[in-house]
């Protein structure tokens, strides 16, 4: 009689147990089909707080008003400054040039040392007051980074990727905004070679230090 009920009990408990597992495993994989784990690619997951919209990262423009000192005075005494076209468009364009030695008629005062390129690789000899990529598309005189891409691949990359070219700002674009130069900000588009670093004496001693090659009494 007891042996019957124990067996029972125990039938019940393996049972019950078994339950317990099935159950388990049916909510697992019932809950993981409902839940999506935030690990797995592609899955749309919960939206967490919103976060700040980004500010601007902007790229310094040049001004793109290109002009030379006619060398005339306006009453005020202000130089008179007139656009490229003014005397361009009456003067047929010269494709050889490519050194300020050559200059003897006038923009003497221009330095130019850019490897062998003409004035007009750059220069647009259809329309002086605009420059030229290498398609002869023209282009304004305030986008002439897109000129110095087309031949500078690779700096050009690595100013896209932040390793050249400097910036200002913020590093974190939800604190604040960022800028960045052109390249014309560091390098004359006519002598692009930067500037070297002049070298400076070395840092002087602070007061009762000595330097490392004193003598020692
Ligand atoms: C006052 C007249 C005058 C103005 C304004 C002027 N130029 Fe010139 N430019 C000349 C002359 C003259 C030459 C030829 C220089 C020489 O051979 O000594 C020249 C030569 C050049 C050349 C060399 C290629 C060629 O076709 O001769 C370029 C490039 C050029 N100028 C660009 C410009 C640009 C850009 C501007 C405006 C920012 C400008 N010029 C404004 C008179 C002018
Ligand atoms: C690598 C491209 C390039 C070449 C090559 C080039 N220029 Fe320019 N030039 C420019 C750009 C870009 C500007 C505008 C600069 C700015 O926005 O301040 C400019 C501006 C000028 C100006 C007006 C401003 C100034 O600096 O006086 C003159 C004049 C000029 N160029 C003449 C020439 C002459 C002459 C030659 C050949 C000896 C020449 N350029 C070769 C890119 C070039
Ligand atoms: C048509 C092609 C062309 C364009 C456009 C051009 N460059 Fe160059 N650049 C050259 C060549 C060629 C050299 C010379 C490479 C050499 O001597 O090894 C050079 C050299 C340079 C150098 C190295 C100078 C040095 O002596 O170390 C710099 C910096 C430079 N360019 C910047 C610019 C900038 C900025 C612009 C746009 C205003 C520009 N380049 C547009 C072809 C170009
Ligand atoms: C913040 C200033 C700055 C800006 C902006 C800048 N550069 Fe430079 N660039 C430099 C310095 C510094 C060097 C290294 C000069 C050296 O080593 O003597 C250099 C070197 C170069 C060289 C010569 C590379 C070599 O190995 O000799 C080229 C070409 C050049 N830059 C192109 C560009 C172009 C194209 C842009 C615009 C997309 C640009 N730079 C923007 C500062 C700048």
């Amino acid at each position: 009689m007891t042996r019957g009920i124990g067996k029972i009990a125990f039938g019940g408990i393996v049972a019950f147990i078994g339950l317990y597992f099935v159950t388990a495993l049916a909510w697992t994989w019932y809950s993981s089909e409902k839940r999506p784990d935030p690990d797995k690619p592609g899955q749309r997951i919960a939206e967490g707080p919103v976060p700040a919209p980004p500010h601007p990262v902007v790229i310094r423009q040049p001004d793109g008003k290109v002009m030379v000192d006619s060398g005339r005075r306006d009453a005020r005494g202000e130089p008179v400054m007139v656009a490229c076209a003014t005397c361009h468009d009456t003067r047929p364009p010269e494709p050889s040039l490519h050194s300020s030695s050559e200059l003897d008629e006038f923009h003497q005062g221009l330095t130019y040392a850019h490897g062998e390129l003409s004035c007009l690789s750059c220069h647009n000899a259809n329309d002086y007051d605009t420059l030229k990529l290498a398609n002869g598309q023209a282009v304004d005189f305030s986008a002439s980074m897109s000129l110095c891409a087309q031949c500078h691949g690779p700096q050009f990359r690595d100013y896209r990727n932040g390793s050249h070219g400097g910036m200002q700002g913020h590093w974190d674009l939800t604190r604040g905004g960022r800028t960045r130069n052109t390249c014309i900000d560091c390098h004359d588009p006519h002598h692009p070679a930067f500037p070297q670093v002049m070298p400076v004496f070395p840092p002087m001693p602070e007061r009762g230090e000595t330097l490392p090659h004193a003598h020692h009494e």
